[in-house]
């Protein structure tokens, strides 16, 4: 597939108001795919529990990129801290006697969770050499191949420098299955979001832990399908995360084949060509790679200056604590309170396809009730919101966010925009993949920042096109990839898991 093919795919899965009428089919309850990955009992495993104490870093600070200057030790207690505070189970809400439906750290759209998360070691105390699969309910590393296969990864991401170095590199992989069962062919948009939300508490927590991160999109996707025992069709790779320096990776092992049977997904698992078509237009094969990051890649993102403004509670205390807002309280929040929310989160994102600093992702906004700004929608440019348009525009809000009062009655509503033209222009149909999931890392981000502030948030679906229209400046149009709306909300925490 050429740039248009990839732009075919988003045209297809755009929302509008005769899309989801058509689209508004009951949902095959009996065949709901279980949301977790299980091996095989018999695979060796290492419990990872709960940290006991946070550590002493705000949330606010944490997304910042702000932590200690000298790293902890990675080992299986750091590991526990990442996996669990990253993508683990944290809540349920009991449905019967004997069941609970199990909610993770992060937002993910029905609660469908079709992201998994490896971890390739190098002798991590307590780990040892190996490539592993995360249990987040189990809170578990299952070990699937012994020995140190970094080298794997050097070769397949053709050297990016922070790979070698990295005594550990997260691979986050998605099943669209799991989302499609609802979402049908967008289901390929939420693996990336959801991927992205789980990369918003990993930095944030490698940056309390004060180690160095970086995501890594440039792969030969083969290789790392390879490597993990994954078809690349029911169950494909999204993204890289190297954490930690200073370790320097073998050369590649052998890789044999993986037959490792999981437990089926559902009775009947239904394969929608599009998604397949969409993650394969952005393939990279083994020579491809280091062209294709070509002098974007840089250092690690700019260190803000001084503690980010704002309340300081803990980063673990808020990610315990998260969870989407239900219903918003139509009561106004502090204007700095969002600008605290929006500019570390939009401040980039330590990255092998982007200069320090730079984004892909252009934050609009509807603000219905912000003391200290005028309702209206905005533009932030990164340090102040750029008036478009003054009024009130909360029922335009709630229509673009495909009609949920969620949208109405939050403080504001972001929309979180992208020039797609150029970025595919830049990345070819592979920056597809790179919008939507700095998409999902903003949105993440703004989560983590909301509850710091004790507000509520929730991501939101929307109508495409008319989120374009209603935000278009004569400039190109820009692409919205996802909503995140946030404003005072009460909730009610479910029972810890
Ligand atoms: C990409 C994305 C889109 C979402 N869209 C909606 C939505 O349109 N309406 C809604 O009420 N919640 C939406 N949510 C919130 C999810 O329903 C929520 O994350 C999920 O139920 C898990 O609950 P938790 O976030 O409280 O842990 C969305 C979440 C994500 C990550």
């Amino acid at each position: 597939m050429s740039p248009s093919g990839i732009l075919a795919y988003h045209e297809a899965s755009k929302h509008s108001p005769e899309s989801v009428r058509r689209s508004s089919r009951g949902l095959d309850w009996a065949n709901k795919p279980f949301p977790y990955k299980d091996y095989p009992r018999g695979l060796p495993s290492i419990d990872l529990p709960m940290p006991g104490v946070p550590l002493p870093v705000s949330a606010l600070d944490a997304v910042a990129g702000l932590g200690p200057s000298s790293a902890r030790e990675l080992d299986a207690g750091e590991l526990g801290r990442l996996l669990n505070y990253g993508a683990g189970v944290m809540r349920k809400r009991p449905i019967s006697e004997t069941q609970a439906m199990y909610f993770r750290t992060y937002a993910s759209a029905g609660g469908l969770y079709p992201v998994e998360v490896y971890a390739v070691t190098g002798d991590l105390p307590g780990v040892g050499p190996g490539l592993y699969h995360y249990h987040p309910r189990r809170r578990a590393l299952v070990a699937l191949r012994a020995g140190d296969h970094r080298g794997s990864l050097v070769e397949a991401t053709a050297s990016e420098p922070a790979v070698p170095e990295a005594p550990l590199t997260l691979v986050l992989t998605g099943i669209p299955w799991r989302t499609a069962w609802k979402y049908g062919a967008r289901g390929f948009r939420h693996l990336y979001w959801d991927a992205g939300m789980i990369l918003a508490n990993l930095l944030a927590l490698a940056a309390a832990s004060g180690l160095p991160a970086r995501v890594v999109m440039g792969f030969d996707d083969a290789a790392v399908e390879r490597l993990l025992g994954i078809d690349g069709r029911h169950e494909f790779p999204l993204c890289l995360l190297t954490i930690g320096g200073g370790s320097t990776a073998p050369a590649a092992a052998e890789v044999p084949d993986l037959a490792l049977a999981t437990r089926p997904l559902s009775a009947e698992e239904i394969e929608y060509p599009q998604i397949v078509a969409a993650q394969d237009s952005g393939r990279l094969q083994a020579g491809e790679v280091a062209g294709w990051r070509g002098s974007g890649a840089a250092a690690a993102r700019p260190a803000l200056l001084g503690a980010a403004p704002g309340p300081h509670d803990l980063l673990e205390n808020v990610i315990r604590r998260r969870g989407s807002a239900r219903s918003f309280d139509r009561k106004p929040m502090p204007v700095d309170a969002l600008t605290s929310m929006l500019a570390p989160a939009t401040s980039g994102v330590p990255a092998d396809y982007a200069p320090a600093g730079s984004r892909l992702v252009e934050p609009y906004l509807i603000a219905n009730r912000v003391d200290g700004l005028g309702a209206g929608a905005y533009r932030f440019d990164g340090e102040k919101l750029q008036l478009l348009a003054s009024g009130d525009f909360a029922q335009e809000a709630a229509y673009l966010c495909l009609e949920q009062a969620l949208a109405h009655d939050a403080a504001a509503t972001h929309f979180l925009m992208v020039d797609l033209e150029k970025v595919l222009g830049r990345f070819g149909d592979r920056g597809y993949r790179l919008a939507q999931l700095e998409a999902g890392i903003v949105a993440g981000r703004m989560y983590l920042g909301a509850e710091a502030h004790r507000l509520g948030a929730t991501g939101l679906t929307f109508y495409d096109d008319d989120v374009t229209r209603f935000f278009a400046d004569g400039d190109r149009p820009k692409s919205c990839m996802l909503v995140l709306a946030a404003g005072p909300a009460t909730r009610h925490l479910l029972p810890l898991a």
